[in-house]
């Protein structure tokens, strides 16, 4: 530990697995207060015991759970230094064949959520004891940058996150509140995001072939890469970036296909 964000209080949703978890994890090594939530309570109970950290079932989805997250945070802390709008779903499939129940679904948890999180957690951020201070970081993918045709409603949630992250960004400095807002954009990542085209080993190897094609570094991430890029966010080290993006994808959004 070398207490890049020591004393700082942090939360991380969906950090029950995969890249959150490696959040949770490399938060508190990091010197970090840091709670988390999420839909998945063994998960979370489980990351809770691992890390030190404080799970609080939690549904992005729900403005009320927000409000209850936030009261919690301030009635233990009076602050809040960083926020991590991590979780997220997979999609919808290609258009053609796009389920609408599926899709409100999505955007609840991949779009709303994010910004429930940025509402409340801002609200709880604007009133830290020193004067408004603090940094979100909304994790959106590298598909929120290049679109992909297989998943038309995961693309659409993602470029969303990108822009509602400047809107808000610009919204804090315009007005002179030193919170800032930048989102993180992941490449392939090996988690359970992935869980539903591992059902085979033949589907498996499928699919890390694919991830790994279209990866200029040829491999499929870690999620403690991606932690730390979100570690570098949430630390006084990133203080000049604001509405920013930041790609941690192995070179994925650099080329044109094929070229
Ligand atoms: N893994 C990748 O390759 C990759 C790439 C780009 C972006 N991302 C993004 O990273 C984020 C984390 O994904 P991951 O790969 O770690 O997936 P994951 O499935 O391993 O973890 C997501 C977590 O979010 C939780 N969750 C789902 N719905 C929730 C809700 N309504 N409220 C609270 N928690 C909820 C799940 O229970 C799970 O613990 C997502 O936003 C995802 O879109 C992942």
């Amino acid at each position: 530990m070398t207490g890049r964000i020591e004393g700082k209080v942090a939360f991380i949703s969906g950090g029950a697995s995969g890249l959150g978890e490696a959040m949770v994890q490399r938060f508190a090594e990091e010197g970090a207060i840091v709670y988390f939530g999420d839909v998945n309570d063994a998960s979370g109970a489980r990351v809770a015991e691992a890390t030190g950290a404080t799970f609080i079932k939690h549904d992005v989805a729900s403005e009320e759970q927000w409000n209850d997250v936030m009261s919690r945070i301030k009635s233990d802390h009076g602050q809040l230094d960083v926020l991590v709008n991590n979780a997220g779903i997979l999609g919808t499939g290609p258009l053609e064949t796009i389920d609408l129940d599926a899709w409100n679904r999505l955007f609840a948890i991949n779009v709303t959520g994010v910004m429930l999180g940025c509402k409340h957690g801002g609200l709880l951020m604007q009133g830290n004891p020193g004067g408004a201070s603090g940094s979100i970081i909304n994790i959106s993918s590298n598909a929120g940058i290049l679109a992909t045709a297989s998943d038309c409603g995961y693309s659409a949630t993602k470029g969303a996150v990108k822009l509602m992250t400047q809107s808000i960004a610009i919204n804090f400095a315009r007005r002179g509140i030193a919170i800032r807002c930048n989102s993180l954009h992941p490449g392939p990542t090996d988690t359970a995001i992935f869980t539903p085209w591992r059902e085979t080993e033949a589907d498996s190897n499928r699919l890390d072939k694919h991830l790994k094609e279209m990866t200029p570094l040829g491999r499929i991430g870690k999620p403690r890469e991606i932690a730390n890029m979100a570690l570098y966010l949430a630390s006084d080290e990133s203080s000049f970036s604001t509405g920013s993006q930041f790609v941690v994808d192995g070179g994925g959004t650099s080329a044109l296909a094929g070229m």
